[in-house]
């Protein structure tokens, strides 16, 4: 019989540095062109659950495509990495976790689980019941940003990175190449990731999925502006905006924008800023780019990994890649 052990939660991330980005985020943002607001800003505790409804709504398809990719190879991967240490970025609930972390253990090399996630109680409500469920495995969880605190993952052993959900596809080209190189700074030659993309498509099929027929998606986006108005105290007159998502042909991703339907003034005292905003203009709160499979593996290269496998279904894609030597 082993023992349960209790999960050691690292706190990286303070309140007061995360405003302090906040603040950055809004300045730099709403100066821009379009104006925009950082996508991290649309999780807290109300995000989230709004988060979690979409992936439960039928258009929205990524989430159970990804689950079943995932139930379809967890034991391929379990076999090609032969990893005993595995990390999820922006784990969340770590619920699609699990089928990977049942093969894991059945292949009886699991040793380790570190989530990372922004949410401390999210996480650490899921680092207890993981470590109920799966006796001997050793927890370290780390409350931080998945771009941000890389650095902190703890040490040793063979490992995979699962970043899941599409999620890599909210960052702009020159972030994902920057979050895809320190990744690989904090990794050691041999260790594995395991990356979720969404994959191009019919415009139609992707629409839908962002502009979900109950609303959802529409209130999810929309409560970035609410974060705005809470932690920096800002004035923006939510209920007079409309959600306007689009695909973007050229870029090859969704952008979904809010939209003023009157003009208004809008004082953001937590930041220092104050603007005017035209009848109709827009700002940006998300992207959400979709990947081809010959991008995506010209990507992973520039960062030095190897694409070992591409599991695949007509929308979603899931890649195990391998860190080479740099060779520099
Ligand atoms: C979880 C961030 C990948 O981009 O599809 C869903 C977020 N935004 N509907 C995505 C999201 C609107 C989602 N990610």
């Amino acid at each position: 019989m082993t023992a349960v052990r209790e999960p050691v939660v690292s706190v990286i991330l303070d309140p007061s540095w995360a405003t302090g980005h906040l603040i950055e985020d809004v300045r730099r943002g709403l100066a821009s062109h379009p104006r925009t607001l950082p996508p991290k800003w649309l999780y807290d505790d109300r995000g989230s659950d709004l988060f979690d409804q979409i992936t439960r709504l039928p258009e929205y398809y990524p989430t159970e495509a990804e689950r079943a990719l995932l139930a379809a190879h967890a034991d391929e991967i379990v076999r090609l990495s032969g990893a005993d240490t595995v990390v999820e970025l922006g784990s969340g609930t770590s619920d699609k976790t699990r089928t990977l972390l049942d093969a894991f253990s059945a292949g009886g090399r699991l040793r380790r689980f570190v989530p990372v996630d922004v949410s401390e109680a999210t996480l650490r409500a899921a680092a207890h019941e993981l470590a109920a469920r799966y006796p001997g495995l050793l927890v370290e969880a780390v409350v931080g940003g998945f771009t941000l605190h890389l650095g902190h993952l703890p040490a040793g052993g063979r490992k995979v990175v699962a970043f899941l959900g599409g999620t890599i596809g909210n960052l702009y080209t020159e972030e994902r190449g920057a979050f895809l190189g320190a990744l690989a700074d904090s990794l050691d030659v041999g260790d594995w990731l395991l990356l979720g993309t969404d994959l191009v498509k019919d415009s139609d099929r992707l629409i839908a999925a962002y502009n979900d027929s109950q609303g959802v998606t529409a209130e999810f986006v929309t409560n970035s502006l609410h974060v705005v108005n809470r932690e920096l105290g800002a004035d923006f007159d939510v209920d007079s905006f409309s959600y306007v998502p689009f695909w973007d042909p050229h870029m090859e991703r969704m952008d979904l924008r809010v939209r003023a339907e009157m003009p208004q003034h809008v004082t953001i005292p937590g930041a220092g800023v104050t603007f005017d905003l035209a009848s109709g203009e827009e700002i940006r709160v998300e992207i959400s780019t979709k990947f081809r499979p010959d991008g995506l593996r010209d990507e992973l290269a520039a960062a030095g990994f190897v694409v070992h496998h591409l599991w695949r279904d007509d929308d979603f894609a899931l890649t195990l890649a391998r860190l080479e030597a740099s060779g520099a």
